[in-house]
C-alpha cells in the first residue's frame, strides 16, 4: 500500500503572489496526491474574500481528498465582536465540514485539531477536551495515523520556541500512546522535518514531525522560499513500513521542485527511525 500526501501550510490568501498559486496547482496536479493536508493560516486576516480565494484554490483541486485546519491568522484580529463571538464564521462559510472531516481512505486515519483560540493571538494549544476525546476515540486498525494542527511541536531555531504548541509535552505523550505516525504543523514559515525523539527523548515511541513552510505567502524567511512537503508512505506486509518526505521549494524558474529528501522506517514498539543510507 502506497499513500501520497501533500502537506501544505500557511498560504495566507490575501498576502500571496497569484503566480505561485498557479505553480503550486500545477505541481500538485503532476504529483497526484491521495490526500492534501493544509495546516492553517489559510488567510492573512480572516476576511471573507480571502477565504473565498482559498476556497477557489481548494475547489480547483477537488479531485483530491483534503483536510484543512485553521491557524491564528484565520481568526479576526481587529473585528473584536466577530473575534469573540463568531471567530470561525468565515472559515466555516468557506470550509464547512472540514474540521473533523472523515477522510475516506481506509489505510489512513487523520486527526484534525484546532490549536487556535480567540483568546490567544499567536500561541496555540490543544484543549484538555481535545486530548481526552483522542484518548477515548476507538483506534481503528489502520496503517498510518496522522495528527494535524497549526502550531508546531518542534522548530529548528531558538527564536521560534515561543511559537511552539504550549502543551506539547503532554500532547506528544498522548500521541505516543495512540501510536501517531506523523505530526503535521506550520506557523513558523520555516520548513523542518525531524523525529519526535530529538526534542522528546523520554518518549520511547517516535513519530515523524513535518513542519511545512509557507506555500504561497510573501512572508518568507531567509533560506526558505515558498515550499511544501511531499510525504510518501509505503506499508507492505513483507517489509517494514517506510516513509520519505521531500521538501519542494519554489525555484528561480517559478516552479516547485524537490530539494531535500529524508527517509524513515517504522519498527513495532519504537515507532519511526531515520534511514541514513539510501
Ligand atoms: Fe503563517
Ligand atoms: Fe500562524
Amino acid at each position: 500500500m502506497k499513500i501520497r500526501i501533500a502537506h501544505i501550510s500557511d498560504p495566507h490568501f490575501g498576502a500571496n503572489n497569484p503566480d505561485v498559486v498557479q505553480s503550486l496547482t500545477t505541481r500538485l496536479l503532476e504529483l497526484q496526491p491521495d490526500l492534501i493536508i493544509m495546516t492553517g493560516d489559510i488567510t492573512q486576516r480572516a476576511r471573507l474574500d480571502q477565504f473565498k480565494a482559498a476556497h477557489a484554490f481548494v475547489e480547483s483541486l477537488k479531485q483530491f481528498q483534503w483536510a484543512v485546519v485553521p491557524g491564528n491568522h484565520d481568526i479576526p484580529l481587529y473585528n473584536l465582536s466577530r473575534r469573540f463571538f463568531a471567530p470561525y464564521s468565515h472559515y466555516e462559510t468557506a470550509f464547512e465540514g472540514q474540521i473533523e472531516k472523515k477522510i475516506p481512505l481506509e489505510q489512513v486515519q487523520v486527526f484534525t485539531f484546532d490549536s487556535t483560540s480567540r483568546f490567544r493571538l499567536v500561541q496555540g494549544a490543544l484543549s484538555q477536551k481535545q486530548i481526552k476525546d483522542l484518548v477515548r476515540k476507538k483506534l481503528i486498525q489502520t496503517d498510518v495515523r496522522i495528527a494535524c494542527f497549526h502550531h508546531p511541536v518542534d522548530c529548528p531555531k531558538r527564536v521560534d520556541e515561543k511559537n511552539l504548541l504550549r502543551n506539547r509535552d503532554q500532547v506528544m505523550k498522548v500521541f505516543a500512546e495512540t501510536k501517531m505516525d506523523l505530526v503535521l504543523g506550520g506557523h513558523i514559515h520555516d520548513p523542518f522535518v525531524t523525529l519526535s525523539g530529538e526534542r522528546y527523548p523520554d518518549i520511547q515511541r517516535q513519530s515523524v514531525i513535518s513542519v511545512a513552510g509557507t506555500c504561497l505567502s510573501w512572508r518568507t524567511r531567509a533560506g526558505a522560499p515558498n515550499s511544501f512537503h511531499l510525504i510518501d508512505v509505503d506499508v507492505d506486509p513483507h517489509h517494514q513500513p517506510r516513509m520519505t518526505i521531500s521538501r519542494n521549494d519554489l525555484d528561480a524558474s517559478g516552479s516547485f521542485s524537490p530539494i531535500l529528501v529524508q527517509s524513515f522506517f517504522r519498527q513495532l514498539d519504537l515507532g519511526w527511525s531515520k534511514q541514513e543510507n539510501l
